[in-house]
């Protein structure tokens, strides 16, 4: 079977798979740190070289203070008691998102996790934490502009692939395949930029449900696209 060398994954539903039982919204969110593990173990199984989970968006922070402070507390307990396994099992820990308006102790797991882990080749985890595309690419923009006033990057070198190499994704490949769970069908300001040519699945089932073999059928489903680039179909062109 033909597998994505990179999937992006949008972790949505957990609120309303703790609604629908009657449960806090925070005991979906806790589900879905399970959900997440399973996702790890499975793209490493399946081959998978690159998985990129949405766990935190640059607009989650409107939600109530006791939700994010759940949320904030959950990456901080994940990395605490799963890095020495990820890094056992070999995973690259790559952390995309703005960083400066984090507290010190977040920031300091998230270098701590990226710099264990930095040599491992086996499979690469990015963690997208206070991750937003615009935010990205107006950081990127932001850098880029720096230079060219130092007179360090003339005019004409500033192509896509050198906005490329200045995003928080920098070095990573596009995502071949975006999934979004919970049946919403949009992207909430997830990688924008790296999406142009991106096979999407959105499913119906909410984060806290999405297993193996849910991630089986996507990738099965995946297999039989046909991804053109703007260009022929293989069957066409052949
Ligand atoms: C996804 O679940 C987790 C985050 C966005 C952090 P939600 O909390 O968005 O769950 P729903 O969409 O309200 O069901
Ligand atoms: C997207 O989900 C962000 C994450 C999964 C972290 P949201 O639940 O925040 O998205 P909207 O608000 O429904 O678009
Ligand atoms: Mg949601």
């Amino acid at each position: 079977m033909r597998h994505p060398q990179h999937v992006a994954i949008i972790m949505d539903g957990n609120g309303r798979w703790a609604r629908s039982r009657g449960l806090p919204r925070s005991m979906g969110h806790r589900r879905g740190v399970e959900a997440v593990r399973e996702a790890v173990r499975a793209a490493g199984e399946f081959g998978i070289q690159y998985l990129t989970l949405f766990a935190f968006s640059s607009e989650n922070w409107r939600r109530p203070k006791d939700e994010v402070d759940e949320l904030l507390g959950l990456l901080k307990h994940f990395i605490r008691r799963d890095l020495a396994d990820l890094h056992k099992e070999g995973v690259r820990v790559r952390v995309i998102g703005a960083r400066d308006n984090l507290t010190p102790d977040i920031r300091g797991l998230l270098e701590e996790a990226e710099n264990l882990t930095r040599d491992n080749q086996r499979q690469t985890l990015v963690i997208a934490f206070n991750y937003g595309a615009r935010d990205e690419v107006a950081r990127a923009v932001r850098r880029i502009a720096e230079k060219f006033a130092a007179g360090e990057v003339p005019l004409e070198a500033l192509t896509a692939e050198y906005l490329d190499d200045h995003l928080d994704t920098a070095g990573i490949p596009d995502p071949d395949l975006i999934i979004r769970t919970s049946g919403e069908l949009r992207l909430s300001n997830f990688l924008l930029w790296q999406a142009a040519y991106s096979e999407f699945a959105f499913l119906p089932c909410l984060w806290p449900d999405f297993d193996r073999k849910a991630f089986r059928e996507a990738l099965a489903d995946y297999a039989g696209r046909d991804r053109r680039y703007g260009g022929l179909s293989r069957e066409i062109a052949s």
